[in-house]
């Protein structure tokens, strides 16, 4: 047997006057991107922007249905809307953030596994690492430079051995 190790770098900042211009205007973005939440069943809005190599930014919110599984998380959504509508783009950078109205949200709130996974995938398909901002809108930011450091043990082909 033996043992080892993984170690992830992450950056934290105190709030938005600590980041480049770029990234603040992604955080402030994301936050644009709260409005077309649709989440009359959670109440929980969640909003991310994502910056192409382009320039160009894409919108997501997260899409609930009263079919619960059917809802989509805000990333993925914004994910899938480059999949499709600009297939060749390479993605910088994405930020996202939460709100609701039940109670106040003090910490950054990361991704779930499911959009940290097809993050993964984006990141594999173009070959280039894409930073992560979590935006709090109390204020701390947790930034990564690859979704590498977020979900290390994706799930990828070529740990499935071919049978010839
Ligand atoms: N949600 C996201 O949009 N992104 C995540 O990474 C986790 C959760 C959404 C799904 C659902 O509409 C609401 O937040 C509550 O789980």
């Amino acid at each position: 047997m033996k043992l080892l190790n993984l170690n992830i770098t992450f950056e934290q900042y105190n709030g938005l006057q600590e980041l480049n211009e770029q990234d603040t205007m992604l955080c402030q973005l994301s936050e644009q991107a709260l409005s077309t939440s649709y989440s009359p069943y959670s109440k929980f809005r969640v909003g991310t922007a994502i910056r192409l190599q382009s320039g160009e930014t894409v919108l997501g919110s997260n899409q609930e249905n009263l079919a619960y599984p059917s809802g989509l998380c805000a990333e993925r959504v914004a994910l899938f809307t480059i999949g499709a509508n600009y297939p060749n783009a390479v993605i910088e950078s994405m930020a996202i953030t939460a709100q609701t109205d039940n109670f106040e949200i003090l910490k950054p709130v990361t991704s779930c596994g499911g959009c940290l996974q097809v993050m993964a995938e984006f990141e594999r398909k173009q070959g280039l690492p894409i930073e992560v901002l979590f935006y709090c809108l109390n204020g701390e930011i947790l930034k990564v430079q690859s979704v590498q450091s977020l979900l290390p043990f994706s799930f990828v082909e070529d740990r499935l051995a071919a049978r010839v």
